[in-house]
């Protein structure tokens, strides 16, 4: 069954930053502006429309529920980058056992965070499907499975979801390494 989520969040986010097809930032501004930076080594996160930006921790994240938005924040200064839409992240808490070895190593406790940006065309994944645990895109109906590196297990995408590794540290979640791959759309080779 699919469980549209944070709908409301979403057109609020595409709203602030640039909704729809809109995907290549402005490389310039992009590589200067530290908000608009990928998630980078040591980032706290915070939920997306949190004002008081406050880091999460993995008992912040719900097990098996919808995917929690999320933007990386710079730990020093403070500053949420939130300055792209492509730094958009899904955090989805799974119990561990059921992970394929290379998403375990990247997991937080059973938090794994991907890019919120389909790879198929661009658009916002906006669907949970609580049966199978699998993030959807209603675009055009990609699917793609969190519990095995964001594979593609349906639709036209052709390739996996970006995934952001995760470690803990004092109880929150950090960013352990960059995007596992360019974060928006497009065919392989990257
Ligand atoms: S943009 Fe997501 S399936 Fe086409």
């Amino acid at each position: 069954m699919r469980g549209r989520f944070e709908r409301r969040t979403f057109l609020k986010a595409g709203i602030g930053f640039g909704v729809g097809l809109r995907l290549a930032d402005p490389s310039i501004a992009a590589q200067e502006d530290p908000a608009s930076i990928r998630p980078t080594e040591g980032d706290l996160l915070v939920r997306l429309g949190d004002s008081s930006a406050t880091p999460l921790g993995p008992d912040d994240i719900p097990l098996s529920a919808r995917p929690t938005m999320a933007w990386a924040m710079d730990p020093a200064d403070k500053t949420v980058r939130s300055g792209s839409r492509l730094n958009q992240l899904l955090l989805v808490r799974l119990d561990p056992v059921t992970l394929t070895p290379e998403t375990l190593s990247r997991a937080a406790e059973g938090v794994v965070a991907y890019t919120a940006i389909c790879t198929h065309e661009g658009c916002d994944i906006d669907d949970w499907l609580a049966d199978k645990q699998h993030l959807s895109c209603a675009c055009h109906f990609s699917t793609f499975d969190p519990k095995d590196s964001g594979r593609v297990v349906e639709g036209p995408a052709l390739r996996m979801l970006p995934a952001l590794p995760l470690k803990v540290v004092d109880a929150k979640l950090v960013v352990a390494k960059p995007f596992t791959s360019r974060v928006g759309f497009g065919e392989p080779p990257l």
